[in-house]
């Protein structure tokens, strides 16, 4: 069977809504999506995966974040900004623990749809569809709010080009330099109670910006210092939209086909089917595409997705977002890693250590810090067992200073999970934590091997 964009639908597919009340409105806002402006440009899509392939190759390292899903209550330019700030931070201390450089890919500009574990939700005896994202329904426990409404994907579309609009200019226009995430960075580490133990790597990162602009390496000379390569990603959950956004690259003249909703595409960990309609999707796109892998999936499945995806072996296509918490890591992961690498494909292996690690305290979903470490930790040392890389990291955060996720500096306790508790869907990590968990992911990645690319002062 020939590819083709909507050749998807004659698939079988998990968590795309099919109670839409009036079908034909569905299909007039798709064929008006069809006919708007591409989010993303092809050459910005290839690019990134060229930067993917340096993370397969143990070159560079990727970094992947932000909300668990966007909403259009909590969008605002400040809101943009603060997770774009964290998301940098992050960069430039695992730039600095990794040695190497980082891949910056955020969730936004279109993480709308959610699948859920239950397509029901009772509250008080009252029994709802599910919430399942602001692109499809609306969060309010009501019976209308909860009926599937096409015109959420028109304004979806529109906020992720607006939030696009605003990375592009963050990341270019000078705000993102190198100097000011530096000095960003500087003041968490002042703030923060734990701030004795950062204080040391931050001063290290300090000292080599000062050799450098001593060197005659500045902003005004060398752009990398003045702007930032920064990438989209969503999960390729609602076809429908996906498949209207889906382009012929024409300048190219190769004439192949690029979702342009997003510079990166994942495949969840429930829509995975290898003959199910979100893998034949993303087998035609050329963008690159990530993977969850976790509890239930066989090695032999996974390698047959693989093949699915990328006959080729083209490296930077296809990254496996582990993400089997951490008590399943150790037991999950190696068996994976072992038969991509004995198949000799090429992959980046990231880790989600979100997913894997939800529970539920005094009624809010929650997460232990501790624990999203201690899984980034385990599959770090499965990967190195294994002889593989550790390519790279997938968040749940923000800039906001919410209080979703238990623990960290901040302590934040069960009773405090009540007091800032925002998020549409699962608990994020705050500014904080996300950038506490930071430096203690460099200093993993420093202590697992000699990083360094430059030769050094003999021991002894
Ligand atoms: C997600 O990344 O938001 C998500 C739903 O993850 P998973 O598919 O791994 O459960
Ligand atoms: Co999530």
């Amino acid at each position: 069977m020939t590819w083709t964009p909507n050749s998807w639908r004659s698939r079988p597919a998990k968590h795309i809504p099919e109670d839409y009340p009036d079908l034909d409105a569905l299909a007039a806002v798709e064929t008006r999506l069809a006919a708007s402006p591409p989010l993303v440009f092809a050459g910005e899509v290839d690019r990134l995966k060229t930067r993917l392939a340096s993370v397969a190759a143990g070159e560079a390292f990727l970094l992947q974040g932000g909300d668990c899903a966007e909403s259009f209550k909590e969008f605002n330019a400040d809101n943009i900004r603060d997770t774009l700030r964290v998301l940098l931070q992050m960069a430039v201390v695992l730039t600095y623990g990794a040695s190497k450089p980082v891949v910056k890919v955020g969730r936004l500009a279109g993480q709308f749809g959610k699948p859920r574990s239950s397509p029901v939700e009772t509250k008080d005896g009252v029994t709802l569809p599910s919430y399942r994202g602001d692109n499809i329904n609306g969060m309010d426990f009501t019976p209308e709010s909860r009926i599937p409404n096409p015109d959420r994907l028109m304004r979806s579309y529109s906020q992720s080009a607006s939030t696009l609009n605003l990375v592009r200019a963050f990341s270019q226009g000078g705000y993102a330099g190198l100097d000011n995430v530096h000095s960003w960075m500087l003041g968490f580490v002042d703030r923060s109670p734990l701030g004795e133990k950062y204080g040391e790597m931050a001063d290290k990162i300090t000292d080599a910006l000062n050799f450098m602009r001593a060197c005659g390496i500045t902003p005004q000379n060398v752009p990398q210092m003045a702007q930032v390569e920064v990438y989209t990603s969503h999960e390729a959950l609602l076809l429908g939209y996906e498949e209207a956004m889906t382009r012929r690259d024409e300048a190219s003249g190769t004439g192949d086909w690029y979702d342009t909703s997003a510079h990166m595409l994942w495949i969840g960990h429930r829509t995975r089917q290898v003959d199910h309609a979100h893998v034949e999707f993303c087998k035609g796109i050329r963008n690159p595409i990530g993977m969850k892998c976790g509890p239930g999936l066989e090695p032999d499945e996974l390698l047959r997705i693989i093949e699915t995806l990328n006959p080729t072996d083209e490296a930077g296509r296809i990254t496996l977002i582990s993400r089997f918490g951490a008590d399943g890591v150790g037991e999950g992961l190696p068996r994976l890693a072992r038969a991509v690498k004995e198949s000799g494909r090429t992959v980046v292996w990231s880790c989600d250590p979100m997913h894997g690690n939800t529970t539920t305290m005094n009624g809010y979903k929650t997460r232990p810090v501790d624990n999203i470490l201690a899984e980034v930790r385990g599959f770090i040392d499965v990967l190195n067992a294994e002889n593989c890389i550790p390519g790279g990291v997938h968040f749940e955060m923000t800039g906001q200073n919410v209080t979703e996720c238990i623990g960290g500096a901040q302590a934040i306790s069960e009773a405090d999970l009540s007091s800032r508790y925002h998020t549409h869907c699962d608990p994020r990590l705050n500014g904080e934590q996300a950038l506490e968990l930071a430096f203690l992911i460099a200093d993993k990645l420093l202590e697992i091997k000699d990083t360094s690319t430059m030769p050094k002062r003999a021991a002894g």
